[in-house]
């Protein structure tokens, strides 16, 4: 039998309850399975931890996860008693040490999901927002000179590297020839002349490598436009760490809303665990109720075991969401009545009795 190490942070406010409904799914789906077995460990960690130690995190935690198959992640913040800088630190960091640039985020309205966008169900919205994760807007290069005082300065500079561009947009075009031979490109680079205008460069030189790819680009205020009045362009979105951030909260909405949007942190070379989370945080306003819905959480899971190669169990977990969704075994943010564990609960009666 296969054994996974699987490394579990449930983080701050939903975060733990919707890990926990994903985990169930995910040893219901091994048992059924059979052929693999996932050895879970579950750290502690974010602002509870903060409270007893002083830290979100302890401070070999990228050497406590390096070992694992993969992490799992529920979601972190906690921003009424610490600033999210602080809690979201160990999140960026665990992205962009164990080099997981690939941040694959699908947006696919499920039958039976209400659509937030009038006219526009299933068959218009079906696309993969594919964002930069290891650099860009989120490294940690700059400063502040002259603290607290009114002539304060704030540095902040983002940085591109051809190298980091040039395997996003590669790992682009191998999922779009998967899927409907359409990649656009997100960019702002009517504005941003050097970083922008290097990408526009370095998929002008890779478009003839994927003649099978139909290639666009579009500036990000008219992308944000396009994907709501048009949704059905779309197939594969490639864009920068900041907008893809951006585009995938607008995404995860079209695609039925944020509680349905699953997240991969992947390091393709597998030169280090990949990481899996939902796209949403830890919705604090709705955290300790039990309502928060699960569903992005357990596709998330499935991701997860697409990377670990168990495909079959993936799919099985994405049929019974597809079938409970159709069922209209919904949680309240889908219009439904569930709470978070019945959620849950009439998945794995799907996978039961599939
Ligand atoms: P959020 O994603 O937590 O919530 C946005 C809205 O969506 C809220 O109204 C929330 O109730 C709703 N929502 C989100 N997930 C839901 C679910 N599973 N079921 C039902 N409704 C859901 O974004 P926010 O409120 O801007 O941020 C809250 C905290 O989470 C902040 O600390 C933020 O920095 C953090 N955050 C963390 C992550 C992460 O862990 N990856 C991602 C985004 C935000
Ligand atoms: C996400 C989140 C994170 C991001 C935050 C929590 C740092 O919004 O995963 O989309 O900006 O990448
Ligand atoms: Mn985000």
């Amino acid at each position: 039998m296969k054994q996974f190490e699987i490394a579990v942070y449930p983080g701050d406010g939903i975060g733990p309850e919707v890990t926990d409904e994903a985990v169930r799914v995910l040893h219901a789906v091994a048992q059924r399975d059979g052929t693999f077995a996932l050895n879970l460990t579950t750290f502690p960690w974010g602002y509870r931890y903060w409270e007893q130690h002083g830290r979100v995190v302890p401070e070999d935690f990228i050497d406590v996860l390096r070992p694992f198959d993969a992490i799992f992640l529920g979601a972190v913040g906690w921003p009424e008693k610490l600033p999210d800088h602080v809690t979201l630190a160990p999140l960026v960091e665990i992205r962009q040490t164990f080099d997981q640039y690939a941040c694959v985020r699908p947006a696919k309205l499920l039958p039976g999901v209400r659509s937030v966008l009038a006219d526009k169900g299933p068959e218009q919205i079906d696309f993969v927002v594919l964002r930069e994760n290891s650099e860009g807007e989120y490294v940690n290069v700059g400063g502040r000179f002259k603290r607290g005082q009114a002539d304060e300065i704030a540095v902040q500079t983002a940085v591109h590297s051809r190298r980091g561009v040039e395997r996003i947009l590669r790992y682009g075009f191998a999922l779009a020839l998967r899927r409907r031979q359409r990649l656009t490109m997100v960019t702002k680079s009517n504005a941003q002349r050097f970083s922008y205008v290097m990408w526009d460069e370095i998929l002008e030189t890779l478009a003839p490598e994927f003649p099978a790819v139909e290639v666009d680009r579009q500036h990000c205020d008219a992308a944000v436009m396009n994907m709501v009045r048009m949704p059905e362009h779309f197939d594969v979105i490639v864009a920068s760490n900041l907008f893809g951030d951006l585009l995938t909260d607008l995404g995860g909405t079209i695609g039925g809303g944020l509680g349905l949007a699953p997240s991969t942190n992947t390091n393709p070379q597998r030169t280090a665990p990949s990481m899996f989370e939902p796209v949403h945080g830890s919705a604090p306003d709705i955290a300790g109720q039990g309502i928060a819905n699960p569903v992005a959480a357990i596709l998330s899971a499935a991701m997860m075991l697409d990377h670990l190669e168990l495909h079959a169990a993936a799919e099985r977990i994405r049929n019974a969401v597809e079938r409970a969704m159709a069922s209209g075994a919904q949680t309240r943010d889908l219009g439904g009545t569930l709470t978070t564990r019945e959620a849950a609960t009439a998945v794995l009666e799907q996978l039961e009795s599939a």
